[in-house]
């Protein structure tokens, strides 16, 4: 039976810088030496609205990257969309700003034991934690070959430096404002064929993760996707984010995204009940 993630904890952690790029803002955030125990794929669960909100619920953002420093013990960068109301009052906050966390949360990618070629996949703020994974994938000697899209170019989060931890990068957006005109979707079968891709590693909207299951179920491709259901308790108590699931024996099964994921085998999902009764 999965649990929370053992190493989470409840932390004050404060506002170190706070930009925008494009239509995001990138947060970094001090959150101690919690930040040693935070792997590519977890998450965490923010309380929003200051002492004096009525939005009771945490909202939840994936870790994008995070770094550990003798100085202030560890930073996390997230890149968060300014969508309602809580994640507005998130990326309002300035320089100090003092959070209330819960970090780290959810499962993790998992990474190869040996070095083998992967493909990224991210769709618009999707991205942000693949590029703190590009660099454990390379560090494993793995190549890391990724395709970003979005339906426009400023929904696209691709940073300079993250781009030096893979071999390619291919943009994809709608609107062909940036890189090709398209769906990250397009090239999937080709690159997995020209270069024996063995793990794909997506992360980004759930029709996206669906359609990506499409290319590589019943192949020898394994797809590790990041899923983004509702959360309202983000600690496997509510049943909110509840997704149908089917094992290799066939038995079924709706898992907690919050803590049997984010991070799921794209082929254990039942992509076309999500959402659904089963
Ligand atoms: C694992 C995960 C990772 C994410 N990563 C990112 C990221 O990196 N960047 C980013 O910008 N966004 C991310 N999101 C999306 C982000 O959580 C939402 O955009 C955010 O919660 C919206 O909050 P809001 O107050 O702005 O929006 P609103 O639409 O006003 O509120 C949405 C909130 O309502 C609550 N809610 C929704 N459905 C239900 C329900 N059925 N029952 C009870 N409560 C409900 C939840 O708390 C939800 O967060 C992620 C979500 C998940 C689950
Ligand atoms: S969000 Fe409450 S169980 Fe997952």
């Amino acid at each position: 039976m999965a649990e929370i993630n053992r190493n989470a904890r409840q932390i004050k952690a404060y506002v170190v810088s706070n930009k925008r790029v494009g239509q995001y803002h990138q947060l970094i955030l001090t959150i101690g030496d919690v930040a040693q125990q935070c792997k590519p794929g977890n998450f965490v669960a923010i309380n929003v609205g200051g002492n004096t909100s009525a939005m009771i619920l945490r909202r939840a953002f994936a870790i994008s990257r995070v770094s550990v420093n003798s100085a202030s013990g560890g930073t996390m960068e997230l890149i968060v969309a300014p969508h309602g109301q809580g994640s507005t009052w998130l990326c309002s906050q300035l320089e100090g700003a003092e959070l209330d966390v819960v970090v780290p949360l959810g499962t993790a990618f998992g990474i190869p034991t040996e070095p083998v070629q992967v493909l990224l996949v991210g769709g618009g703020y999707g991205s942000a934690p693949l590029f703190g994974l590009a660099e454990v994938l390379n560090a494993r000697g793995c190549r890391v070959d990724m395709i970003l899209g979005a339906s426009t170019a400023s929904k696209i989060y691709a940073p300079m430096e993250g781009k030096r931890a893979v071999n390619s990068l291919r943009i994809y957006t709608e609107d062909g404002t940036m890189g090709q005109t398209g769906r990250v979707t397009e090239p999937i079968q080709a690159l997995v064929a020209d270069l024996s891709i063995a793990v794909i590693y997506s992360c980004g909207p759930m029709a996206m993760l669906a359609a990506i299951d499409s290319i590589t179920r019943g192949t020898e491709v394994v797809h590790q996707c990041a899923v983004e259901e509702s959360m309202a308790c983000g600690i496997g108590v509510c049943m909110t984010c509840v997704l149908p699931t089917q094992d290799a024996d066939g038995n079924i099964a709706m898992l907690r995204s919050c803590i049997d994921g984010p991070v799921m085998d794209g082929e254990r999902v039942i992509w076309d009940k999500v959402g659904k009764a089963l």
